[in-house]
């Protein structure tokens, strides 16, 4: 197990923040030179080929097969609808969901499920080796505002987490896709349009461990040749899961409050731009990227949708709701999450992810709050139809 301490993380934090991302020239090009030639070749193909035993000693074969994909922290907002297209590309056993939380009996199910603590190199180590597995997607992390309220437990989840599969990925050869975020920009961002390659100063521990591991991953793949891919999402919205704690959360709680309640009391200001992305977006982007048969020029892209305020959302809301209300914080006494939000761009530039490996949206704000609008009535009706079932006074008497 990598046992960093909270100093020495900070140290090496900030050592490779001093100076500002500068785009990759002749180190990719090496990078991708020497790749090309030997890790990805050989990931690549092997990924997708099994030798076949043979007892005549004659030269043995190769069958064709999917990969086998270890998802950490998949019970997350993020992590279930993508082990559900996992498992629709390559079939139930070949993905590995994991996770430190008791699963639902729908979720177990689905496939096989283990526990699986990120923290733990050698119980980590123990899947990968028990199933095959060829390529993770690390989901596990704690999220900004949960972060920022247990800078600690986030270093070691975060950073600890993240390093102990890189190790592993090294160790075993596999393909690591782990997300960043629009949290591991800061303050002194160009906050319209930002670019791939740009100032990145985090002020939040959030943002702090994830260009740790950006960067992290990125000497990995120039120093060892592993397979790192990773994608700062914006935030995500999602009828059908949680939220686990971040700075853009409001964006998902208005639609529940809208419907049940006709009002919502927001925590960030009226006018704080943010990226945002449906989930189904979000989770076409990632396959598209983990599945990118070569390996890609840059390790770390923006991934975008669509940029909006929580005053242009509750507008959208309000054409289907008109009788929605919304209120803001008093200025004067703001809520936590406005000074991350602050911290973080308005907008992104994707274009690189666009070009790469062909990314593109399909929801932007109106269809994206009708669907969120539609879902979430979908379950409050559902909720109302069970109380209803289980209430003796409405039931219908057998004969
Ligand atoms: N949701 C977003 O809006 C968003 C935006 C940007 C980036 N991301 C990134 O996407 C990834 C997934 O995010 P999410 O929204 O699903 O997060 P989430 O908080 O909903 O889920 C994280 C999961 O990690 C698990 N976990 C916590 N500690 C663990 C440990 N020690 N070992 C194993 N698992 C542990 C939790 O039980 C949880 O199920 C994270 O890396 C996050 O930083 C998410």
């Amino acid at each position: 197990m990598f046992r960093t301490t909270t100093s020495s993380v900070l140290a090496s934090s900030t050592r490779m923040l001093r100076q500002p991302l500068m785009a990759p020239s002749t180190s990719a090009t090496s990078f991708m030179a020497r790749y090309k030639n030997a890790a990805a070749a050989s990931a690549t193909t092997r990924m997708f080929s099994i030798s076949t035993a043979n007892n005549n000693k004659s030269p043995s074969t190769t069958t064709p097969r999917h990969p086998r994909v270890l998802v950490t922290g998949s019970l997350g907002q993020l992590g279930s609808g993508l082990v559900k297209e996992l498992r629709r590309m390559y079939g139930n056993d070949n993905v590995v969901a994991s996770d430190i939380r008791k699963a639902s009996d729908e979720f177990m199910a689905t496939g096989p499920f283990v526990y699986a603590d990120v923290m733990n190199y050698s119980m980590l180590e123990r899947i990968v080796v028990d199933w095959r597995i060829d390529w993770v997607v690390h989901y596990s992390a704690l999220l900004s505002a949960v972060a920022e309220k247990n800078p600690t437990l986030a270093l070691s989840v975060n950073i600890n987490g993240f390093q102990n599969m890189l190790e592993l990925a090294k160790v075993h050869r596999l393909r690591l896709y782990s997300p960043s975020t629009i949290g591991a920009f800061g303050p002194s961002t160009p906050k319209d349009n930002t670019p791939d390659l740009t100032i990145m100063r985090p002020n939040t521990i959030y943002g702090i461990t994830k260009l740790h591991n950006e960067l992290m991953g990125e000497y990995y793949r120039e120093k060892f040749g592993v397979d790192f891919r990773s994608a700062r999402y914006p935030g995500i919205l999602s009828a059908d899961t949680a939220p686990g704690g971040g700075t853009t959360d409001y964006a998902v709680d208005i639609f529940h409050h809208a419907i049940r309640h006709g009002h919502y009391d927001c925590f960030l200001s009226k006018d704080t731009r943010l990226p945002m992305m449906y989930l189904s977006d979000c989770i076409k982007g990632t396959v598209e990227h983990l599945t990118y048969p070569t390996p890609l020029p840059q390790t770390v892209y923006n991934l975008a949708a669509v940029s909006f305020t929580p005053e242009e959302l509750a507008n959208e809301i309000k054409k289907h709701l008109p009788n929605f209300t919304i209120s803001y914080p008093d200025p004067a006494r703001p809520d936590f999450r406005q000074a991350i939000a602050d911290s973080w761009p308005g907008s992104l530039d994707d274009s690189k992810a666009r070009k790469d490996f062909g990314w593109k949206e399909e929801y932007g704000l109106e269809n994206m709050v009708k669907l969120m609008l539609d879902k979430i009535q979908a379950q409050v009706n559902a909720e109302k139809k069970a109380v209803h079932s289980d209430d003796p006074s409405t039931a219908t008497m057998a004969a």
